[in-house]
């Protein structure tokens, strides 16, 4: 097995597809991990999607405990927000990526600031569902690091 990743979704997420299409496109979430799936078959992937800040960083401590690899995280507007999910994803081993759909230095001004991003390996933003198959690519590639 070439990695255990977690692909983690936080409020509103669940909407993909529906919502605001003009900025987070038309592809569906389970279309979007279907896809993870098809692309990476040596992966094993988690899949999980949670509207509440307390699930997310229950979810994320699970993570630290299964031991997984990585966490492929897009905090939706949580983002911008939460000391407390910044501090579940400094408190856990599993390296996280933090992911946005939208380009979020290109829209409002109060998504310019990532609360969590300082804790994250990097952030990608703005490329669309490609942004989660990069994540999984850079776990790939970088194993060990
Ligand atoms: C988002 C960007 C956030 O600002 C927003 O609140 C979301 C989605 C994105 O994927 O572009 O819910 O994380």
């Amino acid at each position: 097995m070439a990695a255990s990743l977690l692909v983690l979704n936080g409020p509103n997420l669940n909407l993909l597809g529906t919502r605001e299409p003009n900025t987070y496109g038309t592809a569906s979430l389970d279309a979007i991990e279907t896809e993870l799936d098809d692309t990476f078959p040596d992966v094993s992937f988690t899949f999980d999607q949670r509207n509440g800040e307390g699930l997310l960083i229950d979810r994320l401590h699970t993570a630290h405990e299964q031991g997984l690899d990585g966490v492929v995280f897009n905090p939706g507007g949580y983002t911008h927000t939460s000391v407390a999910l910044r501090d579940a994803v400094a408190a856990i081993d599993p390296p996280v990526i933090e992911v946005h759909l939208s380009n979020v230095h290109a829209r409002e001004d109060f998504r310019r600031t990532s609360r969590i991003a300082p804790a994250c390996v990097g952030q990608i933003s703005g490329l669309g569902p490609t942004g989660y198959f990069l994540a999984v690519r850079y776990f790939l590639d970088n194993r060990d690091a």
